[in-house]
């Protein structure tokens, strides 16, 4: 799957963006770019542009773009390959024969594979050491069994900068696969360390059963609580599920997903064997596809305080699109599955599963709790607030039921609250029509990706983000030695973040950072969302200054939303922590 670079560059040298487009719509110059009527979604007036200089498309009504390859692939319905050979032909040219890169690239995942294996056995096989009494008892006092935590393969990380590093190389494994396998760090000044240090093991297995990852947890209350592999070849934390190696044989009819690793462990010791969890991210679209496969039927089990509520919420969207039955289960008097298991039992739980609600009701009983529905006036504040999350069912059936429920809990007719659901769904249908007036109109980086699932939370920083991608897609100069001054763990926004790990790894192995070298990689609506951050007009002013203006702006949100200092990320302090464990006699 993977072409040879030189010959990508060709066969988009060879397909020009704007004749290949021409094919499909009719385009006019405008300025430096050509526009036309976008062919993905249905409009009459010319937002879809094609940049000849970038040689990218963007559609500034419905957000899609990206080059010519992935024009080709929703152009024509093809996967990347077939796109690809598509293009080739198209020019006339030769498909290079795949087989030895494609050989190459798959003999260096299987070595990462064996190395995480082989480390998830030292971690294993040191947990069990008497020295790390602690550490097992620490599994222990959480309630573990002896055979879940053999089952899960949970091990220790001693407190130590280059034990791992140190039993890996003696297996015959090099840095550079410890470093790409994100097992070991980089220090400033070159010194390789081991990532995970003094932590207990959680190993993070793929469907077909191999150790891609591992999240690390302290024994005590210091922070970060828990520390997970970075991106790697062989882990795409959007990709994967916690325990779902174990997970999809289940004979459970339904899945249970969960919040945390302690959560899914917890479960299954429970006997509920097809608990997964999303690893600490709001579940992404991949995940429910995954999940979607293995069952019909799904039952969310995040934590009881606001966030993994307001987790839930966005779970449920996702999940609904995949077309899964969703319930929503509330845990009583505990803060997450583990707790409540721990404190009353296996039955227990299984009563909160049964009683678990609809995810219709579920909402509505969110919004019943805001308000006193004793009062009159708050009565009414509630039929409103209701009116407006039914109006957002889809199926009119489903908003009829649902509507009565409200109606019920309310005290008033069927009658009153489908005239506030049918007003609702007016002004509903009347600011879609306006949002998507505004949005031809306004520049398309000022607001939110389009793909919702691709929200930014922190809109200054992600702005800031996007900015630092421009520029480094603008002038590849620019990124050498910029994974020291802006760490990717800093990105607020994940989808960005993603794309500057992969600029970082393509500028490490001399690759050429382009729309080109991103093209097949990211899922297509993220492909979308960079074609928007390209498509606009760079900063002005001087690049290196521009880049250290925005560097400093993500960090000083870092430091305001708590990540920087707390978390020990900075990487000035993590080089402290090093010189001084150097001065005490500690090499790394
Ligand atoms: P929680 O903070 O709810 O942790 O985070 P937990 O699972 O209840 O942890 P315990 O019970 O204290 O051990 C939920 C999940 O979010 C991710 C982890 O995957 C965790 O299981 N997380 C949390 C991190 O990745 N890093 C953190 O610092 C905290
Ligand atoms: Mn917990």
């Amino acid at each position: 799957m993977a072409f040879d670079r030189v010959f990508l560059d060709e066969l988009s040298a060879r397909n020009d963006i704007v004749e290949v487009v021409s094919q499909y719509v009719p385009l006019k110059k405008s300025g430096a770019n050509y526009f036309g009527l976008c062919p993905f979604h249905n409009e009459k007036s010319a937002s879809f542009s094609v940049s000849p200089d970038k040689q990218i498309f963007h559609c500034f009504g419905c957000g899609a773009g990206g080059g010519v390859i992935t024009f080709v692939m929703k152009a024509e319905g093809l996967e990347f390959p077939d796109a690809v050979r598509f293009l080739a032909a198209r020019a006339g040219m030769q498909v290079p024969e795949q087989g030895e890169a494609d050989r190459q690239a798959a003999r260096r995942r299987d070595r990462l594979y064996a190395l995480c294996r082989d480390a998830g056995r030292f971690y294993y096989d040191t947990l069990w050491k008497p020295e790390n009494r602690a550490a097992q008892e620490y599994f222990l006092r959480r309630g573990l069994h002896r055979r879940t935590m053999n089952r899960f393969g949970l091990g220790y990380a001693p407190d130590s900068f280059h034990a791992l590093l140190d039993a890996m190389t003696g297996k015959g494994y090099m840095r550079e696969e410890l470093l790409d396998a994100g097992l070991v760090s980089r220090s400033e000044k070159g010194h390789i360390y081991d990532r995970f240090r003094g932590r207990v093991m959680f190993p993070i297995i793929d469907v077909r059963g191999n150790v891609i990852a591992f999240g690390g947890r302290v024994l005590d209350d210091s922070k970060p609580k828990y520390l997970n592999s970075p991106e790697t070849p062989i882990f795409h934390k959007s990709r994967n599920l916690f325990a779902m190696n174990l997970a999809k044989t289940t004979k459970n009819g339904y899945f249970i997903l969960a919040e945390g690793y302690m959560d899914v462990i917890a479960l299954h010791q429970a006997g509920f064997d097809s608990a997964v969890a999303s690893l600490g991210t709001s579940l992404t679209e991949e995940q429910a596809r995954m999940i979607a496969r293995h069952t019909d039927r799904i039952v969310i089990s995040y934590d009881a305080d606001g966030a993994g509520q307001a987790a839930a919420q966005r779970a449920i969207d996702i999940l609904k699109k995949c077309d899964l039955q969703v319930k929503v289960l509330k845990i009583p008097g505990a803060k997450d599955p583990d707790e409540f298991i721990k404190e009353r039992g296996a039955d227990a739980f299984r009563s909160l599963i049964e009683r678990s609600e609809d995810h219709n009701a579920y909402r509505i009983e969110q919004i019943a709790a805001k308000y006193d529905l004793e009062d009159d006036e708050a009565r009414v504040l509630f039929l409103r607030d209701a009116a407006r999350m039914l109006a957002g069912i889809e199926s009119s059936i489903e908003r009829e039921v649902y509507a009565g429920r409200a109606a019920k809990m309310a005290g008033v007719t069927a009658e009153a609250m489908n005239v506030e659901v049918r007003r609702e769904l007016g002004v509903r249908r009347k600011r879609q029509k306006a949002a998507e007036r505004r949005e031809i109109r306004s520049p398309v980086g000022l607001a939110q990706p389009k793909d919702r699932t691709l929200a930014y939370t922190d809109m200054k920083s992600a702005k800031a983000e996007e900015n630092v991608l421009r520029l480094l897609f603008s002038d590849q100069k620019l990124i050498a030695g910029i994974e020291q001054m802006l760490p990717p763990a800093w990105f607020s926004a994940p989808v960005l973040r993603k794309i500057y790990e992969r600029v970082l790894a393509l500028d490490r192995e001399g690759q050429i950072v382009d729309v080109l070298s991103f093209e097949g990689w990211l899922e297509p609506n993220e492909m979308s969302l960079l074609s928007g951050i390209l498509e606009q007009g760079l900063p002005p002013g001087e690049h290196r200054q521009e880049l250290a203006e925005y560097i400093n702006m993500i960090r000083m949100q870092r430091i305001r939303d708590g990540t920087l200092m707390k978390a020990g990320e900075d990487p000035l302090l993590t080089f402290g922590r090093i010189k001084k464990q150097n001065a005490g006699g500690q090499t790394i």
